[in-house]
C-alpha cells in the first residue's frame, strides 16, 4: 500500500474479521460481503492504492519507434504487488483524447465487484477520453499467484499491460521455499499500429496484422535485423540478472497478443514447475515451459554455483540464453532473452547468437503437452471440489469456425455456434443493461436451453447460481480450406476445472475415462486460459470437420457479466468472443436505484475528471 495510514486500517479491519470471520462468506452458492454498499465521494481526500496513468505516444521497440498505448510512461507499466486480504483500489486515468479505455485485471475474479473487471461492452462503459474510473476489489485466501493487468479495448493489450502479484498475508508463506524471485513477462511485437491493425481485423477486405515481429521479456526485445550501432536499451535483448547458489522463483507471464511461446534456458537443466494461473501445482520437473496468450507459471529456478560459472567462464561463457520460440503458426519465430549473473561483468545485450542454442519440442499431440503433466498440490485446497460427472447440469458446446467471405463480403470473422460476438454487437454493457431494468434485460434462460445454451435474444449464454456447467470447445475446419488453429480460452469471472482435451469430436465416454485416470493421481487442477488445439498438421482437414476439444467444468458461482474469448487479441477483435451472464435478478449484488445510477451512463457519475470527483459505489470497503 501506498498510504500508510490505510494500510494500518485495512490491516485492523481485516484483522477483525478474520476473527470474526465476517470479511467474506462463501454460502456453497456465491460469495457475500458483509457490509452494505455505500456511496462514497471521491474527493481529493480518497488516496487511491494505485494509479496507473494511460496515454498514447511514439515509444521505443524492438529498435523502431512504435505509436503505442502506454501505462505510466513506460512498457510494461508498472508491475502491481498486493496481499490476500487487502482490498484495493486502482485509479486509472484515460488520458488518451480520443479512445475509450478499460482495464482488466486478468484471472483476478471479481467476486461482487462486478463494475470492476473491465470489459467495454459487458461489465462496464468504458472510461471516456479525460476521465478516470476506480477500480475496487478484494483479494481473497487463494489469491495468490501471479497475474497481470491489460487494456481490454482494441488492441491496447499489445503494449498496455503490466505484472500483477499477489502475495500471501504476512503471516503466511508460500507453500515452497525460494530465495527471491523475478517476473519474466513475454509480449509480442507488432510495427503497424492498434487502428491500422484493428481496422484491417475488421475491415472488408479483411487484412490480417501478420505475424508477431518478435517476443519481447519485460518490453525488451531486440530486432534480428538490428545493425551493430544500434545499441541502446531500446534495441537490447532482455535481461534476467541472477546471483550464484540461489533458487529463483520466476514468473512467467504470457502477455502476448498472439504467440504460444515454448522457452527454455541454456546451460540450466530443468525448472520445477510450481504455480500456473494462480494456483500452486504439485512440483514438476521440466525442461521447457510451453506458455499461450493469457497463461501464467511459476517455476523453480536453481542458478550455478560458482564453481560452475568458473568452469564454464573458463570456456569463454558467463552469460546464457533464455531461447523463446512462437509454436502453432505457420511461422516460427526464435527470439531471446540474457540470463546473467551479478558477479559477472556487465551483460552483453547486443550480440546475437549464431546459432539458437537450444532444439524445443515441436507441438504434438502425441508426444502430450506440458501441462498433461500438472497435478494439484494436495496441502493447498482449492476453495471448491472438482465437481464429478454427476454434478453436471448441463453440458454447452461452443464450435469455434472461421468464416470467411461472410454474407458476400470480404470480411473474415470467428463465429462461435454460427455467430461472432463484438463490442458493438450491444448498445449498452450488459450489466448497466441489467441494472437499469432487469425484467427485460435478463438473458431468456429457458430460450437458451432450446438453443444448447445460447439465448439469441440477448447473444448471451446464462446460467443459474449452483449449476454444474460443462463447457465444450470444439475446433471446427474453417470456411475455405478446413484449417484449424491453436486458440487460448480465457474466462473472466471464476476460474474453471480444466477437465481435458483431446482430437476429433469429443466424446463423453473418452473424456470421462481420462478424467477417472487423472483423478488417480490427484485430479484436474484450476485454469483461467487454457488451450483448444489445432491438430499440426493444420491443413489438410475439411470445412465443417470437427478436428479437436477442450472441456471445462465450473460451478456456477459469481454473479456478474462475464466474458469468455480467445486470448489471441486478433481473433477477439474478429468476433471470437462470448457472454456468459452468471445468476437471475435476484443474485445482482443489491444496489438502490441512486447508487446503480451511478454506473448507467456513459461518462456518468462515477466517473471522475479534472474538474469533478466521482461518486462511488463502495462494495468492499467498510
Ligand atoms: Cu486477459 Cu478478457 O482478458
Ligand atoms: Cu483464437
Amino acid at each position: 500500500m501506498l498510504i500508510f495510514g490505510r494500510q494500518f486500517l485495512i490491516g485492523i479491519s481485516f484483522g477483525i474479521c478474520y476473527l470474526l470471520g465476517c470479511s467474506l462468506a462463501y454460502d456453497g452458492n456465491s460469495y457475500q460481503p458483509s457490509s452494505p454498499p455505500t456511496v462514497y465521494i471521491h474527493d481529493s481526500s480518497f488516496h487511491p492504492d494505485r494509479i496507473l496513468r494511460v496515454t498514447t505516444q511514439v515509444y521505443p521497440l524492438d529498435c523502431t519507434t512504435r505509436y503505442s498505448v502506454v501505462i505510466n510512461g513506460s512498457i510494461p507499466g508498472p508491475e502491481l504487488r498486493f496481499r490476500e486480504g487487502d482490498k484495493i483500489w486502482i485509479r486509472v486515468y484515460n488520458d488518451i483524447k480520443d479512445e475509450n479505455l478499460t482495464i482488466h485485471w486478468h484471472g483476478l475474479t471479481m467476486r461482487m465487484s462486478p463494475f470492476s473487471d473491465g470489459t467495454p461492452a459487458a461489465s462496464q462503459w468504458p472510461i471516456p477520453p479525460m476521465h478516470f474510473f476506480d477500480y475496487e476489489f478484494e483479494l481473497q485466501s487463494g489469491d495468490a499467484g501471479t497475474y497481470f493487468y491489460h487494456s481490454h479495448v482494441g488492441f491496447g493489450a499489445v503494449t498496455a499491460y503490466g505484472a500483477l502479484i499477489i502475495e500471501e498475508r504476512v503471516k503466511d508463506s508460500p507453500p515452497f521455499v525460494y530465495d527471491d524471485e523475478r517476473t519474466l513477462v513475454l509480449t509480442d511485437i507488432f510495427y503497424r499500429n492498434d487502428s491500422d491493425i484493428v481496422g484491417g481485423l475488421m475491415g472488408d477486405p479483411f487484412l490480417w496484422s501478420g505475424e508477431t515481429f518478435n517476443v519481447a521479456l519485460n518490453g525488451h526485445s531486440r530486432s534480428p535485423n538490428a545493425t551493430a550501432d544500434k545499441e541502446s536499451t531500446s534495441c537490447s535483448y532482455g535481461v534476467v540478472t541472477v546471483k550464484p547458489s540461489t533458487t529463483y522463483r520466476f514468473r512467467f507471464i504470457g502477455g502476448t497478443v498472439l504467440s504460444h511461446v515454448f522457452l527454455a534456458f541454456e546451460g540450466h537443466g530443468s525448472m520445477t514447475v510450481i504455480e500456473v494461473d494462480g494456483h500452486y501445482v504439485s512440483p514438476v520437473e521440466v525442461d521447457h515451459i510451453e506458455i499461450g496468450s493469457g497463461q501464467r507459471f511459476s517455476v523453480l529456478f536453481k542458478s550455478k554455483s560458482i564453481e560452475e560459472l568458473s568452469v564454464d567462464r573458463i570456456n569463454g561463457k558467463d552469460q546464457y540464453w533464455l531461447q523463446m520460440e512462437t509454436r502453432t503458426r505457420a511461422l516460427i519465430t526464435v527470439s531471446f532473452a540474457v540470463l546473467a549473473y551479478s558477479d559477472a561483468d556487465i551483460p552483453d545485450r547486443f550480440t546475437k547468437p549464431t546459432t539458437p542454442p537450444l532444439l524445443l519440442p515441436t507441438e504434438s499431440f502425441t508426444s502430450g503437452w506440458l501441462e498433461d503433466e500438472l497435478w494439484p498440490l494436495p496441502s493447498r485446497p482449492y476453495d471448491d471440489s472438482f465437481p464429478q460427472a454427476s454434478e453436471v447440469t448441463r453440458r454447452i458446446f461452443i464450435n469455434v469456425q472461421q468464416n470467411f467471405n461472410v454474407n458476400g463480403t470480404k470480411k473474415v470473422m470467428w463465429h462461435q455456434n454460427g455467430a461472432p460476438w463484438f463490442e458493438n454487437s450491444v448498445p449498452e454493457p450488459y450489466l448497466v443493461s441489467l441494472y437499469k431494468n432487469s425484467k427485460s434485460a435478463f438473458p431468456d434462460y429457458e430460450n437458451a436451453l432450446k438453443h444448447g445454451g445460447y439465448d439469441t435474444k440477448t447473444k448471451t449464454y446464462p446460467a443459474k447460481l449452483g449449476e454444474v456447467l460443462e463447457i465444450i470447445w470444439q475446433n471446427v475446419g474453417n470456411t475455405q480450406s478446413g484449417t484449424v488453429e491453436t486458440h487460448p480460452f480465457h474466462a473472466h469471472g471464476d476460474h474453471y476445472w480444466d477437465a481435458g482435451c483431446g482430437t476429433g469430436s469429443y466424446s463423453e465416454t473418452v473424456a470421462e475415462a481420462m478424467l477417472q485416470d487423472r483423478m488417480r493421481y490427484g485430479g484436474p487442477i484450476k485454469r483461467d486460459t487454457t488451450n483448444l488445439y489445432r491438430t499440426p498438421p493444420a491443413t489438410t482437414t475439411t470445412p465443417g470437420a470437427i478436428v479437436s476439444w477442450r472441456a471445462w467444468r465450473l460451478r456456477v458461482r459469481n454473479p456478474g457479466v462475464w466474458m469468455v474469448h480467445c486470448h489471441i487479441v486478433q481473433h477477439m477483435m474478429m468476433g471470437m468472443q462470448a457472454v456468459f451472464v452468471f445468476g437471475g435478478k435476484n443474485d445482482l449484488k443489491p444496489l438502490t436505484k441512486e447508487q446503480a445510477a451511478l454506473y448507467l451512463e456513459f461518462g456518468g457519475q462515477a466517473y471522475g475528471n479534472a474538474t469533478y470527483s466521482p461518486r462511488v459505489v463502495h462494495f468492499w470497503h467498510d
